[in-house]
Formats: C-alpha cells, sequence, structure tokens
C-alpha cells in the first residue's frame, strides 16, 4: 500500500496569488511580525528566512539590519519570483529553492533563522526533525523566532479563527497542519535550544522563539 501525499497547494501559482492578495490584511500578523524583530540580535550578521513567500518577512529585519547577508528559502516557482524580484539589487540576500520536507543543504552558520506562517505546512515529524536541524546551523547565541500559524486547543476556537480571517473550516486552507504551541515549546527545549518562550499570541498566530547558547 502506498502512503498518501500530504496536500501542499504553494506551488500553485493561484494560491501564491490569492495568499499574496490578502497578505497584508491578515489579522494581527503585524503585531507578531514587530514582536519577531525585538528578539533579532543587533549583531546579527547572517538570517536564514525559511517559507519566506515574496521576502515580506526578511524585508521588515533587512530595514533593522541593513548590512546583514541574508539566505531567502521556499520551494514554490510563485514565490521565488517574487522574492527575486524583490531583493534583485540586493547581493546580500541570496534566493535558494530547497522544498522543506526535505533536509536543509548545506547554507553555513547563522545568527538568526527566521520564519513566517511556513513551516506549519510540513508534517508534524519533520517541523521537529528541521527545529533540529536549524538548532545545528544557528551561531552560539543565535536565535530561531517562528512566527507561526498554531492550532487552536477547541474546534470552536479554530472556527472563531477562522472567521475572524476570512475563512471556515470549508474553505481553510488544506495544507495547513496545525500544532499547538505548547508541543513546539516542548520540542524546541528537548532540542537544547535556551530562553524557549511564546512571546505573543493571538488566538492560532503565535511568536515561538529560543536561543542557542
Ligand atoms: C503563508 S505563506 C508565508 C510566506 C511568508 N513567509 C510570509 O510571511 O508572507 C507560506 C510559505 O511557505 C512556503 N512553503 C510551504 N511549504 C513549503 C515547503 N515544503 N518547502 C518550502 N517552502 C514551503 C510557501 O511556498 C509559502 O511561500
Amino acid at each position: 500500500m502506498t502512503a498518501t501525499k500530504p496536500v501542499n497547494l504553494w506551488t500553485s501559482s493561484d494560491h501564491v496569488r490569492d495568499y499574496l492578495e490578502r497578505a497584508d490584511s491578515i489579522s494581527h500578523r503585524e503585531e507578531g511580525e514587530a514582536a519577531l524583530l525585538e528578539f533579532v540580535p543587533q549583531s546579527a550578521r547572517r538570517i536564514l528566512d525559511l517559507g519566506t513567500g515574496d521576502g515580506r518577512l526578511l524585508a521588515l529585519v533587512r530595514e533593522q539590519h541593513p548590512d546583514a547577508e541574508a539566505v531567502a528559502v521556499d520551494f514554490s516557482p510563485a514565490m521565488l519570483e517574487a522574492v527575486r524580484k524583490r531583493f534583485a539589487d540586493i547581493a546580500a540576500v541570496s534566493v535558494v529553492a530547497h522544498n522543506l520536507d526535505h533536509p536543509l543543504p548545506s547554507l553555513g552558520k547563522f545568527d538568526a533563522v527566521i520564519s513566517s506562517f511556513a513551516i506549519h505546512h510540513l508534517v508534524h515529524e519533520r517541523k521537529r526533525v528541521l527545529y533540529a536541524e536549524i538548532y545545528d546551523l544557528l551561531n552560539s547565541g543565535g536565535v530561531f523566532c517562528n512566527l507561526e500559524h498554531v492550532a487552536s486547543p477547541t474546534p470552536r476556537l479554530h472556527q472563531e479563527f477562522l472567521r475572524r480571517i476570512g475563512f471556515t473550516v470549508e474553505t481553510e486552507d488544506p495544507s495547513n497542519k496545525l500544532l499547538d504551541f505548547e508541543t513546539q515549546l516542548g520540542w524546541l527545549r528537548e532540542i537544547g535550544f535556551d530562553d524557549v518562550d511564546c512571546h505573543w499570541k493571538w488566538r492560532e498566530l503565535a511568536l515561538l522563539a529560543g536561543r542557542r547558547e
């Protein structure tokens, strides 16, 4: 018997277009992004953005760290085209096509690994392994900041969250593989991250972060 492949619609250009059209209007996301910016060390020289999309989060981080070198990773052709266009004139940003379902390629070490609303598209087992890969490529004092879409504790809270962002259980993205934030914080601690916490949360949007000593 062959296992069914988990759904991930992000290689569809229609799916990408629908997201990019509403990306600015997602409730409270700017609060989460602002919270993330606080945790990127001022001294960060190399930054990795996983599931970068059109580079929205990386662009915000670069405003505060204009001299840092950055690597932006995604697997969606439409997103890769958008992020390459955004950073076309910026030699300090490299864009890498990679499917995060698979082990990270060799990218060197980083002072900050950031991600927004991307890792919940991976199956849970892969999320945990990816967190360990991220730990391995952080320099001492480096941070992992994951602004993430996490699971609600009850179906009612899930439905209320969806309603507030303009979706229903019928129309929500079937690519989502939501996991509660407590489990993810526990994984980060087990892997060896220090100062692990959920620093900001609005319903299913949460900033999870940890630091490598
Ligand atoms: C909701 S968008 C978020 C994009 C961007 N980080 C932002 O905050 O606007 C999710 C992103 O995760 C990427 N993604 C989903 N699954 C992926 C995978 N298996 N490998 C690499 N990227 C993936 C998608 O292509 C998309 O760019």
